[in-house]
């Protein structure tokens, strides 16, 4: 048995003693084998041969990396509106057996999270959730991109990331007085980065398989001149930027160019977009259907060497659930978006040629400072692992292999597009907050 427990007398407490037994602690400081303890949800000690206190339960570590717990920049939860699809509970469930103990919750809710009350009502019903719940708030009114929501009063209420990720602020105007705002409250935009005039009706990568499969396409264009607009926009308003989901090289390569000059431009790029090309679309299947699209190959190429080379910042997953009744439509009537909680570490490692310290960045310190939810911005996540530090932490067996089963997942929906996959890297425990969330890759609540 890898796991055990030893709790005499007493049932266990949400943050009951622990000993992370045996592996290698990874953060941003860097690697050494240790034992970590932890006391009342907070990291009392990281050294080798921690002796275990009486009651305490040993989570075993053995052949495993502990790491600061995942913070994913992009979640869609779907509560309120769509609890068909997601709930905050079953979301953060699968964040946790995906290695989160973070997660930014995009607005595109119904009603969207474009008010005071309806970022309350996300906080207050992700108090009992197994992973920290950050709201996101949406730039404009219902995300309809005529008029600013009131950011001051949501920055009051602890947001720090607006989108109206799902579609991008098409007015240069309207985005430029929104850096202004977000620049004077220390908040950051975040830009689903898509011109509708260029996109249409697209539902596909605009190229060869979309001219042989018949189905509009986007072109990489209708990205690419937002994220020129939006890098200009920052220069002009000197406010921090956010480029969601990043799938083309020419979109790439201008972050590059835009960190180079010394901008406060940041991106993420998501799992399927180094992990799958737009051929996998031909067999007509929606499960492949994502907003942006799936790329060809030169894309992902470009996607790959942005991770490795710092251009992109983060890996998020842009977890998308739809459910069967939405999903399961022709190609282009079916919603975008897939799964990708579960996946995205396994993703990660397989796909990656990275060490794995350089892909913890990507999925753990790195958003967790984005997010602000880091100890310099006050908060809990992303690590170091130090003593005094609250215990978000996850432990991951870097070599362990395993095979996606799309009806094992925890989202409410089954949108996944590695059904019969297998990956390399696996999830062992989570820990939220001193409580162990999931033990041996099974949740605990
Ligand atoms: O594929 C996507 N699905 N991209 C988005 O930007 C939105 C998301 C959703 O909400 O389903």
């Amino acid at each position: 048995m890898r796991t055990v427990a030893e709790r005499p007398g007493g049932s266990p407490t949400s943050a009951p003693t622990l000993v992370i037994r045996g592996g290698t602690v990874v953060d941003q400081t860097g690697e050494r084998r240790a034992d970590v303890l932890v006391v009342g949800g907070v990291v009392a000690s990281v050294e080798q041969g921690i002796e275990c206190p009486r009651g305490a339960l040993v989570l075993d570590a053995g052949s495993c990396t502990v790491a600061p717990g995942l913070v994913d920049l992009h979640t869609h939860l779907r509560e309120p509106g769509r609890e068909e699809s997601e709930t905050i509970d079953s979301g953060t469930r699968a964040a946790t057996l995906g290695g989160y103990t973070a997660v930014v919750a995009m607005p595109n809710t119904d009603p969207p999270l474009d008010s005071a009350e309806a970022v309350r009502n996300v906080q207050e019903l992700s108090l009992s959730a197994t992973a920290e719940v950050a709201v996101a708030g949406a730039i404009t009114v219902g995300r309809l991109g005529e008029r600013l929501a009131p950011m001051a009063e949501l920055a009051s209420l602890g947001v720090r990331l607006f989108t109206d990720d799902g579609a991008g602020v098409q007015s240069a105007a309207l985005m430029r007085r929104a850096l202004e705002y977000a620049k004077g409250l220390g908040v950051t935009l975040a830009q689903h980065c898509e011109d509708g005039s260029l996109a249409c009706d697209g539902a596909m990568h605009e190229g060869a398989w979309s001219s042989r499969l018949g189905i509009p396409g986007v072109p990489a264009v209708a990205e690419e001149v937002m994220v020129a607009r939006d890098i200009i926009l920052a220069r002009a308003t000197g406010a921090r930027i956010h480029f969601l989901h990043l799938s083309t090289a020419v979109s790439i390569e201008l972050v590059r160019q835009a960190k180079a000059e010394g901008l406060a431009v940041t991106a993420e790029v998501a799992p399927h977009h180094f992990s799958l090309t737009d051929a996998a679309t031909s067999g007509f299947d929606p499960v492949f259907k994502v907003s942006p699209p799936l790329r060809p190959p030169s894309d992902v190429e470009a996607v790959k060497v942005g991770l490795a080379d710092g251009t992109v910042d983060a890996i998020a997953t842009d977890h998308a659930p739809h459910a069967p009744e939405s999903k399961d439509l022709p190609f282009d009537q079916a919603p975008p978006g897939m799964l990708g909680l579960q996946t995205s570490l396994g993703l990660a490692i397989t796909e990656l040629d990275l060490p794995l310290a350089r892909v913890l960045a990507l999925l753990a310190w790195q958003p967790a400072a984005l997010a602000g939810l880091d100890p310099a911005h006050g908060g809990g996540q992303g690590g170091p692992i130090v003593p005094g530090a609250p215990a978000n932490l996850c432990v991951i067996d870097p070599a362990a292999t395993w095979t996606v089963d799309a009806s094992a997942l925890a989202s409410r929906s089954r949108n996944t597009p590695y059904a019969g996959r297998r990956l390399t890297g696996q999830v062992r425990h989570t820990v939220f907050r001193g409580e162990p969330v999931v033990i041996d890759a099974e949740a605990q609540r």
